[in-house]
């Protein structure tokens, strides 16, 4: 199973805030943004002549179409990944319910019209897509950062077959 980890990404700058990576063509621009992204290779499996994380850059548009990258990104369960769509193509819908599923040994995944705030009621992040740390190991809470497999977080009995 493809799960790549942070050494294959030893230029990347996911602990620092704000970073926002662009890669697009004249048709559509993908975003990603490190700190959100805990590897979990939706993309990866999806498309993986457009990501692949042992490429650099990791992200080419050139090779996919536009409404296939959309429909990849949109797989993206943690927010990591959006497209600005500049071919009159359709951007990402909002969905009309909100859904939260859990992920098994893993983080509470949401969709839909998602604003997380703070104590202080400023706004976290306001997203489509959110994964919500429910191991209580991340160090980028309230958002899941992958450290549930580092900890061996265990939701449900563990299988031989079980390998997330
Ligand atoms: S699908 Fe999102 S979280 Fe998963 S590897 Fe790709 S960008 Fe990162
Ligand atoms: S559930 Fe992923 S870091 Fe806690």
């Amino acid at each position: 199973m493809l799960n790549p980890t942070k050494d294959e990404f030893p230029d990347e700058t996911r602990y620092e805030r704000d970073v926002r990576k662009e890669y697009g063509n004249n048709a559509i621009v993908v975003t990603w943004e490190p700190e959100f992204c805990t590897h979990v290779a939706e993309c990866i499996r999806g498309l993986p002549g457009v990501f692949d994380p042992r490429r650099r850059p990791w992200i080419v548009v050139d090779n996919g179409s536009p409404d296939d990258i959309a429909r990849v990104v949109q797989r993206c369960p943690t927010g990591a990944l959006h497209f600005r769509r500049l071919d009159g193509g359709p951007e990402e819908p909002v969905p009309e319910q909100t859904t939260i599923r859990e992920m098994p040994n893993g983080p509470l995944v949401i969709r839909g019209r998602v604003r997380i705030t703070g104590q202080d009621r400023s706004v976290i992040r306001e997203d489509t897509r959110v994964s919500l740390c429910r191991c209580g190991s991340s160090g980028h809470k309230p958002f899941c950062d992958g450290s549930h497999r580092r900890v061996g977080f265990r939701t449900t009995p563990p299988r031989r077959s079980d390998t997330s």
